[in-house]
């Protein structure tokens, strides 16, 4: 234990009185993430090493596959055969779902002792909290909208950075005349959502993302705009290779590293695996804000589940704490492609890409155009997201008309609300 606020904590949460003499951090704690990827075993390895330096014992539970489906499958398994891990990666109204469930415990003890809420910005508190109480604690902001960009396979074709989508298309169409994978893509699910929400902030901007995809407005999901989104998907469709089925993330980003393909439209973990590979932002790759105006938010949290025993309970105290220490929030996010969700870490050493981050957030909160995402579980329930994914891969994978996906996708959407 660092400090007595800490020990304080830890104190009241465990019920043990520990006299500061005999105090000792540790405790154990089961993760379970899906944080396989080079950048992101790289991230979570900080943690689990100062977890350790810090006397306690780290059991991992990776799941493997990106945007996480795979691992919330293996925590449902596990909740339902009542061994739950200590801590899990959850975000956005999943996290309310669980603890509505009974499935979550509080770490409000070591976040009044620490006062997170002074710390953290109210966007994400309130993501954090339930029923007032720090259920999960917060490592990141990840902006999904951004393309990530090869400039020396743009050069081949002479061509620029596309700013809008039109010209990403134009550019695209020049790329595959010349033999070029315009498009690094992973055909699963959660990749496709990710850039067709891209997509809808870009063609209907702020508001219409926010009616369609947060307030699931009917008339949103039908209209003319969201036609139009279609149109953008069948074009992007387009632009990928032959084998893009089934593709993870990663590898796609390698594509672009490698020199294979000139874009990728990713979250910003992507810049993770770019520096995992020793490039250097705004000379090997650039970041650029997809076309639009706004910031497409994913934070991710480790929400914590209901153990027994005291040594586990320590744990989860200590694992809580460490997080949200300035210097692990400075570290995992400089190796993750993320920038911190304290707002008092300096971002002095951040690159530019992460500079440029803070700054369109600070925009987007002026402007009311931070936006959350539901590919990456902020935005919807997770049966709202489901009818999300399966219309919008459906239609990336047929020729179903654009048409016909945004009655698919209203009819799919109100069938989900009445449930
Ligand atoms: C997201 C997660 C990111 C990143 C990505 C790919 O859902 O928030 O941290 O890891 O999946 O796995």
């Amino acid at each position: 234990m660092r400090f007595s606020g800490r020990a304080a904590a830890l104190t009241l949460a465990t019920g043990l009185l520990l006299s500061p003499g005999l105090a000792k951090a540790g405790g154990t704690v089961e993760v379970l993430h899906w944080w396989t990827s080079g950048g992101e075993a790289k991230s979570i390895g900080v943690l689990k090493q100062e977890f350790e330096a810090a006397g306690g014992k780290w059991i991992d539970s990776p799941v493997a596959g990106g945007g996480g489906d795979a691992a919330m499958t293996a925590l449902r398994a596990r909740v339902v055969a009542g061994n739950p891990p200590s801590a899990v990666q959850l975000k956005g109204p999943n996290i309310q779902e669980w603890a509505e469930q009974g499935a979550l415990t509080d770490v409000d003890a070591v976040a009044k002792a620490e006062n997170w809420d002074a710390v953290l910005p109210p966007v994400i508190a309130k993501i954090m909290k339930y029923d007032g109480k720090y259920v999960a604690v917060p490592f990141n902001i990840h902006r999904i909208n951004w393309i990530w960009v090869n400039p020396a396979v743009l050069a081949k074709v002479g061509a620029s950075v596309p700013t809008t989508w039109d010209e990403f298309n134009a550019t695209a169409e020049k790329l595959k005349a010349a033999g070029i994978i315009p498009l690094a893509h992973g055909g699963q699910p959660w990749q496709d959502l990710t850039i067709f929400e891209t997509v809808v902030l870009g063609i209907g901007g702020a508001d219409f993302y926010r009616k369609a995809l947060v307030d699931l407005d009917e008339n949103a999901l039908k209209s003319d705009t969201m036609i139009k989104v279609f149109d953008e998907m069948r074009k992007i469709r387009g632009y990928v290779d032959p084998n893009f089925s089934g593709r993870d993330w990663n590898l796609a980003t390698a594509m672009v590293m490698n020199g294979q393909a000139a874009f990728q439209i990713m979250g910003d973990w992507a810049k993770g695996e770019f520096l995992a590979a020793n490039k250097v932002p705004g000379k090997d790759f650039l970041c650029v804000p997809a076309p639009g105006n706004g910031f497409i938010l994913n934070t991710d949290s480790f929400a914590m589940f209901k153990v027994s025993g005291a040594d586990k309970i320590e744990g989860q105290q200590e694992l809580a704490h460490l997080i949200m220490t300035p210097d692990f929030q400075a570290t995992f996010n400089l190796t993750k492609g993320s920038i911190p969700a304290r707002i008092d870490v300096p971002l002095d050493k951040f690159d530019d890409c992460g500079k440029k981050s803070a700054a369109d957030l600070k925009a987007a909160i002026a402007a009311n155009t931070l936006l959350p995402s539901v590919a990456h579980e902020m935005a919807v329930p997770r049966a709202i997201r489901g009818e999300f994914l399966d219309v919008v891969t459906n239609h990336f994978n047929s020729d179903m008309s654009s048409q016909d996906a945004v009655t698919q996708l209203a009819a799919a959407i109100e069938r989900a609300k009445q449930q």
